[in-house]
């Protein structure tokens, strides 16, 4: 007999975590070292400061911050979790995954461990392919963690990157919902037609390390930052009204929106455009500028004491790919 309507398995958000590290870089620091303005930074961005990890670690060590607050806060016991999925763009090295070094560096034994690529997308397309495991049935208990050292790949003295990327890292517990309420739908895209206006080609197959790669910048993050902007504005509001709509939702019944953290303009554009109450965004940019596949759990995380039970809540991101989407969920913590 199969599972009727009614039975059907609903993941919800049971813990979160976060991590960021204590050094930061300030739009000030950014003055020292190339033709820029605490001013400009922040009327263009929002941004006054990132975070950025020491040299010598790596993103698998905020991911396992992220997860041991996680696991302190809301008295997890690792060793019952079922798999563990990282959302990366800057993986400890190519191989091994990153997801195995953290499982690695926190002792936990015989788990489905892996990464995802989606670039600042990735932490919805994980949370995506997390929540359809649970529904599945056949996993409990899921981590889903975003993280990313950005700043490896930062040119500090490219002033059309180092304004905007910071490091840090989030994390998720998904489990089964007892009342069959928690991540209600996701939108997920991709075009592949951004792969000239946002990428990382150094390092790859493509162009692996060489002393031609290096030379010409190739290991570092380059973008066409108005090509992106304007791309994400549209791609992100089209799948926040697509996903509350068919979900037979008003933007009105959205308690918060939580965006992937770019730039407070485009934060700005897109609640505009799906004309969502003043109030009802919430944004930590100005403190971390973007963090990659961190920001929406990073941001959850910081504002879970505003969260109440109950609360639809829209996320929306976009990033390299082009990759973006909206996901509608209803939050289930007290
Ligand atoms: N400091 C000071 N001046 C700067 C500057 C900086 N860091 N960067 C550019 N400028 C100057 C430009 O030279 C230009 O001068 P001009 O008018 O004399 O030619 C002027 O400021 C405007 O530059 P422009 O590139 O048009 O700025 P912008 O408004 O597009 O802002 C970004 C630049 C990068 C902040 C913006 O395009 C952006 O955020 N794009 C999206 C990037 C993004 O989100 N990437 C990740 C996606 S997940």
């Amino acid at each position: 007999m199969g599972l009727g309507v009614d039975k059907r398995i609903v993941a919800n958000i049971t813990a979160i975590g976060g991590f960021v590290p204590e050094n930061r870089r300030t739009n000030f620091d950014l003055e020292k070292v190339t033709e820029t303005s605490d001013e400009w930074i922040v009327k263009r961005t929002g941004i006054k400061e990132r975070r950025i990890l020491d040299e010598g670690l790596a993103t698998s060590d905020m991911a396992v911050e992220a997860i041991k607050n996680l696991a302190v806060t809301y008295s997890i016991d690792l060793a019952t979790i079922d798999c563990l999925m990282v959302a990366t763009s800057t993986p400890d090295m190519l191989m091994p995954a990153t997801a195995n070094i953290i499982a690695g560096k926190l002792g936990i034994e015989n788990i489905w461990a892996f990464d995802i690529n989606a670039a600042c997308s990735g932490f919805l397309y994980a949370l995506n392919m997390g929540s359809s495991l649970v529904e599945s049935g056949r996993y409990k208990r899921v981590l889903v963690v975003g993280a990313d050292k950005i700043s490896s790949y930062v040119d500090v003295y490219d002033r059309s990157t180092n304004i905007l990327f910071g490091d840090g890292a989030g994390v998720v517990l998904l489990e089964p919902s007892a009342d069959q309420n928690g991540l209600l739908d996701a939108i997920l895209m991709s075009n592949g037609t951004g792969k000239e206006s946002l990428h990382i080609e150094g390092g790859g197959s493509m162009y692996p390390a060489s002393e031609t790669s290096i030379e010409a910048g190739r290991h570092f993050i380059k973008q066409d930052g108005k090509v992106v902007f304007k791309n994400a504005i549209q791609s992100m509001s089209d799948t926040c009204i697509n996903v509350v709509k068919r979900n037979n939702y008003t933007m009105n019944d959205v308690q918060w929106l939580i965006p992937h953290q770019a730039n407070k303009r485009i934060i700005d554009a897109v609640g505009k455009e799906i004309e969502i109450e003043e109030g009802k965004t919430l944004v930590n940019i100005e403190k971390y500028g973007n963090t990659i596949a961190a920001t929406i759990p990073l941001c959850m995380w910081e504002n879970v004491h505003r969260l109440k039970k109950g609360d639809l809540i829209l996320l929306t991101a976009f990033g390299a790919g082009f990759s973006w989407g909206s996901t509608l969920l209803n939050w289930t913590l007290d």
